[in-house]
């Protein structure tokens, strides 16, 4: 553990000058079945990267059953419902085992085996821990899918990497809705032939039809499945999960992340970033769809035998002093959430955070989107009531962890900055043709020199995409997408997506997919999708539209356009504004100007740049005058 600014320091230059022994001395604090050869093997043009190569072990031994003769009786899950007044559930490290073990015998038992991938579209409850780390002990690839997107996107990831079981609930709570979530896949199954079996969670008592032969009962397969489950041997890079994450094109690209470096990277990132103690109770509340839920709610603190929160409900149910209540209710040590759940609840009245005892917060976190400076001291002051550091942790489904960012009560925090590497991680700010910035003040894009062990190792059936995604812009190095800042104190800042991607309620989304999502609406001919700020969203997504025929009922058109978006991607893809335009502005070759449209979302029309360029100059004036 890091205990000191001197001492981050000291490790940090170490991992930069060593970093095999850094590596291989972390590593060791886990249980392998077999040692490594080698640490390390990369070649970042081709590119391939390969931790702990020759290492054998299996992630659950170390989430599970390596705590067992110390703490097979504390909490490893607490549970809070959706429901206030649904009793909470207490998980034990020792109950944790057993039903990982029944759910890993239930998917043997429908002939899931070694490098089978199985679909996960489930709510927030503890049988969806249980079936990923069930997964993990038997060497199947979880895909886990946000349990908010709509058929078609769910098709499209089963379809994507063959899943051959899918597991569901009945449907999910989300504060006083329910979300059907069996006939979403029911709707998403009748284009997925690799799907052999769905078995399903019995969760909201919703009425569902269970079709022969493919469809099973949760509760009945599970009470004749053993508890016991010898664990798969895993080599260090082997496949752990895929998890989807949206592009600049269309199609998501389900990251692939491996075990060995995975485990090893997420752990000490938990611990060392948080700066956990023993005995603290760790609240993310992400969803486990994505990869902070991953990392954060289960395999980072379970690894480091912590008590990790998993949440049902949403922050403004039944009214917005929910997350505050359940700090209370549980004492909430650690607490780890989104920009804008912060914005969403700073703008409450703060009667509702006021109303509880929010004294066994310790440290506060924030990750998903850069944090504005005003939502950080209201997080600070209100909530971290000015005694407890915050952790503005920037990272990506690609790094599998935390990559910048404070050690809690380390480093010190500077409002919406990231602060600094984490040890292992050597960033570089780049500029656009593609020299390293050096010296501290300086403003570009943001990359990776150095391998990190829990680097997504490629896509999912499609390597070249991976070259050409991260490692085609700056060769030789990992491209993140990202813009950023570096201050005099060498302080990172994240500024923001520079690519298509934009990031909606910290959900990415990429612009492309909105698009097309929306020209399968019968009326529209082409569209264009920009972010522009949204106070709580973050970024929202302003669309512009062009129609085969004037438009008559705008606000008819809206929604029917809403609806399509919600159907094809899910709710939270859904336009905030659609303008009608007769044109999008063009360059000559026709590639659609979105600097131009960016801007005029963002409401700045003062300085458009240089638009005589454009095939049709006259459009941009109509659009201007026809903003929202
Ligand atoms: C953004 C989430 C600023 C960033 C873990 C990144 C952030 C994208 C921060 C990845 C932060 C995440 N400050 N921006 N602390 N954390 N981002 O894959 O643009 O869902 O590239 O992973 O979120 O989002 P993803």
């Amino acid at each position: 553990m890091v205990t000191s600014f001197k001492k981050y320091q000291e490790e940090y230059q170490k991992s930069i000058i060593t970093p095999i022994d850094f590596w291989d001395h972390q590593a060791q604090h886990f249980v392998w079945r077999r040692k490594w050869d080698k640490v390390l093997n990369y070649d970042f043009h081709k590119p391939e990267v390969q931790w702990f190569i020759g290492g054998k072990l299996n992630i659950t031994e170390n989430c599970i059953d390596r705590h067992l003769p110390s703490r097979a009786h504390q909490t490893a899950i607490l549970w809070e419902s959706n429901d206030p007044a649904e009793p909470s559930r207490r998980i034990t490290y020792q109950e944790l085992a057993k039903e990982v073990n029944r759910v890993a015998n239930m998917l043997k038992a429908h002939g899931v085996f070694k490098g089978d991938r199985v679909c996960i579209y489930m709510p927030m409850v503890p049988e969806t821990a249980f079936a990923i780390l069930a997964c993990a002990r038997i060497g199947a690839v979880h895909s886990v899918v946000f349990a908010g997107f709509s058929a078609g996107s769910l098709a499209d990831r089963i379809n994507d990497c063959g899943c051959k079981v899918v597991l569901t609930a009945d449907g999910a709570f989300r504060g006083d809705k329910k979300i059907e979530l069996k006939s979403i896949v029911d709707e998403a199954l009748k284009n997925c032939p690799s799907v052999k079996t769905c078995v399903v969670l019995n969760r909201t008592k919703l009425n569902v039809t269970m079709r022969a032969g493919r469809d099973f009962w949760w509760h009945d397969q599970i009470k004749t499945a053993s508890d016991f489950c010898v664990a798969e041997e895993m080599d260090s890079e082997d496949l752990l999960f895929i998890l989807y994450t949206s592009g600049s094109t269309g199609k998501p690209k389900g990251m692939v992340h491996t075990c060995g470096g995975y485990m090893v990277y997420t752990n000490y990132t938990f611990k060392n970033v948080f700066q956990y103690k023993e005995g603290q109770t760790f609240w993310c509340t992400a969803d486990v769809g994505w990869i902070t839920g991953h990392s954060y709610i289960l395999y980072g603190p379970l690894s480091a035998g912590a008590t990790t929160l998993m949440f049902e409900g949403v922050p403004s149910w039944p009214d917005m002093g929910r997350f505050w209540h359940v700090v209370e209710k549980h004492k909430v040590n650690i607490f780890y959430t989104a920009p804008t759940a912060i914005r969403s609840l700073e703008k409450a009245p703060l009667s509702f955070v006021e109303k509880y005892d929010l004294s066994s917060l310790q440290v506060l976190g924030s990750v998903g989107e850069p944090i504005n400076e005003e939502a950080w001291h209201w997080y600070d002051k209100n909530i971290g009531k000015g005694k407890c550091p915050i952790v503005d942790t920037w990272w990506q489904t690609e790094t599998g962890g935390i990559m910048i960012s404070p050690l809690a009560g380390i480093t010190k925090t500077k409002p919406a900055f990231a602060t600094l590497p984490l040890p292992g991680v050597q960033p570089a700010i780049m500029d656009e043709s593609g020299r390293e910035l050096t010296g501290n003040l300086c403003e570009g894009r943001l990359a990776i020199k150095f391998p990190w062990p829990s680097m997504a190792r490629t896509i999912y059936g499609d390597h070249q995409r991976f070259k050409d995604t991260y490692f085609s812009t700056f060769p030789g190095r990992y491209f993140t997408g990202d813009g950023c800042k570096r201050d005099e104190d060498g302080y990172y800042r994240i500024t923001g997506r520079v690519d298509d991607i934009i990031i909606v309620s910290g959900h990415n989304l990429g612009t492309a997919e909105i698009e097309s999502a929306i020209d399968e609406h019968s009326a529209v001919c082409e569209s264009a999708v920009v972010g522009f700020p949204h106070d709580v969203k973050g970024q929202g997504v302003y669309a512009f539209v062009v129609t085969y025929d004037p438009v008559h009922e705008e606000g008819h058109l809206r929604n029917e356009i809403k609806d399509v978006v919600s159907k094809i991607i899910g709710p939270i893809a859904k336009p905030d504004k659609i303008q009608f335009v007769s044109g999008l502005p063009k360059t000559r070759s026709g590639k659609i100007m979105r600097r131009i449209l960016r801007k005029i979302a963002e409401g700045d029309v003062s300085n458009l740049g240089d638009t005589t360029t454009l095939l049709d100059p006259a459009v941009v004036d109509e659009i201007k005058r026809g903003a929202m």
